[in-house]
């Protein structure tokens, strides 16, 4: 029997009722195929903030180095002025592993209503690689009255010369700032890996930019994807500016197969594709680094408004979990979890308000471990 060790951070908000469901579905996954998880909780989140002052500390993310795979259910909390957690805890992780892809795919199950009018799972199946380490997610940026250091109000000061050739006075003028930074390293290795599985896939790679405006830092995206572009001569590629991807997201999703982003683009427009493949609820993620530990979790929030009522839709977490199977090398298990959650979503009696039915997060996560018991993963059956 393989044994599994798994650090596991449930966090706030639905992420405890969210991710006790995905363990529930693993563990039934690991019965049927040999595997045994032995889950490592971690508390971090907004009580343990509140009552110890710690986020992630270091010491903590050097004992989660020992793993390949952390399981993250959601963070964020009313209590806490929002971006200390989120940077604090999400971010602090996603950037100290290095996880510099975020893994997205946008796929419309059999049995979810589609909220497009006559799109169906057919042409909705797409993955969008998000990078998830740079762009304007590197937290530089300032604020003139907000304690900002002599260096930072150097930067202000020259920047709003430059900008509207008047020297500021840092004092009277209130100004903010903050600034998106990408590499060469950084742009190649996720452009590299947005290649390789397009190549995998139905070769069509679209790129997200809004190079029109950001010339210097998206015009630099570009130069290096069409110098990659080269490696790769059987995959078609595109740019595309994310105002118009938003558009033809809705308006014609079967054009899509691999999207490659900058992170913030990145962000928003996956909670687009989380709606066309049937909502936030249904839509995972997966945060990797291919050589070291990668993370994975829902794409949405903690949902305060939903906390300890066990009403929130538990299907994203378990198929993140599924990819984090993938990701250890259970390929017949994760195989075996979407198509029970596949299963459950066509036979349509245990659904969450979301979906329009009155299940439990609980009943969900029941209804898909016992099929994960049973159901046909060969992969002619596949999902
Ligand atoms: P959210 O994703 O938490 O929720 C938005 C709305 O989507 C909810 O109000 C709910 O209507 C719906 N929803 C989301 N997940 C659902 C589920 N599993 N089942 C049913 N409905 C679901 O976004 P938000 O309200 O903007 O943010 C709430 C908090 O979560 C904030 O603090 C935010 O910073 C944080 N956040 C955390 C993550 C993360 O941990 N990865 C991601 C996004 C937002
Ligand atoms: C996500 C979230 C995070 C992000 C936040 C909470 C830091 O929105 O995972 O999509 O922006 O990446
Ligand atoms: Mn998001």
């Amino acid at each position: 029997m393989t044994q599994y060790r798994i650090p596991v951070i449930p966090g706030d908000g639905i992420g405890p009722e969210i991710i006790r469901e995905g363990r529930k579905v693993i563990d039934a996954a690991g019965e049927r195929f040999g595997f045994d998880v032995e889950w490592i909780e971690y508390p971090h989140g907004a009580d343990h903030y509140l009552a110890t002052g710690e986020l992630m500390s270091e010491d903590t993310l050097k004992e989660l180095s020992r793993y390949r795979a952390i399981y993250f259910g959601s963070i964020g909390d009313d209590r806490i002025r929002p971006g200390i957690l989120e940077k604090g805890i999400l971010l602090a992780t996603r950037f100290y592993f290095d996880q510099y892809v975020n893994l997205r795919p946008v796929k419309l199950l059999r049995g979810v209503p589609c909220p497009l009018k006559d799109k169906g799972p057919e042409d909705i199946d797409f993955v969008v690689v998000r990078e998830n380490t740079e762009d304007f997610y590197v937290g530089i940026g300032a604020r003139t009255t907000r304690g900002a250091t002599r260096q930072e109000l150097e930067v202000m000061r020259s920047l709003y010369s430059v900008r509207f050739g008047l020297d500021v006075d840092t004092d009277a003028d209130e100004i903010a700032y903050q600034i998106g930074v990408i590499s060469r390293q950084g742009t190649r290795r996720v452009i590299e890996y947005a290649f390789q599985l397009a190549s995998q896939r139905d070769k069509h790679l679209s790129s997200v930019d809004k190079a029109n405006v950001l010339t210097e830092i998206y015009g630099f995206w570009r130069e290096q994807l069409e110098d990659i572009a080269k490696g790769y001569p059987d995959v078609r590629y595109d740019f595309n500016f994310v105002d118009a991807i938003t558009m033809w997201f809705v308006k014609n999703p079967e054009w899509f197969d691999v999207v490659v982003t900058p992170n913030m683009f990145g962000d928003i427009i996956t909670d687009l594709g989380a709606m066309i493949q049937g909502g936030l609820g249904l839509a995972p993620g997966g945060n990797i680094n291919p050589e070291g530990t990668s993370m994975f979790e829902p794409i949405h929030g903690s949902a305060p408004k939903y906390k300890g009522m066990n009403r929130a839709n538990p299907i994203a977490t378990i198929w993140a979990g599924a990819m984090m199977m993938e990701f250890l090398g259970e390929k017949e298990a994760a195989t075996a979890i979407v198509r029970a959650i596949e299963e459950s979503l066509l036979d349509g009696r245990v659904r969450t308000f979301d979906m329009g039915g009155s299940a439990t997060t609980s009943d969900v996560g029941d209804d898909i471990a016992r099929r994960v018991r049973e159901v046909n993963y060969s992969p002619s059956n596949g999902v």
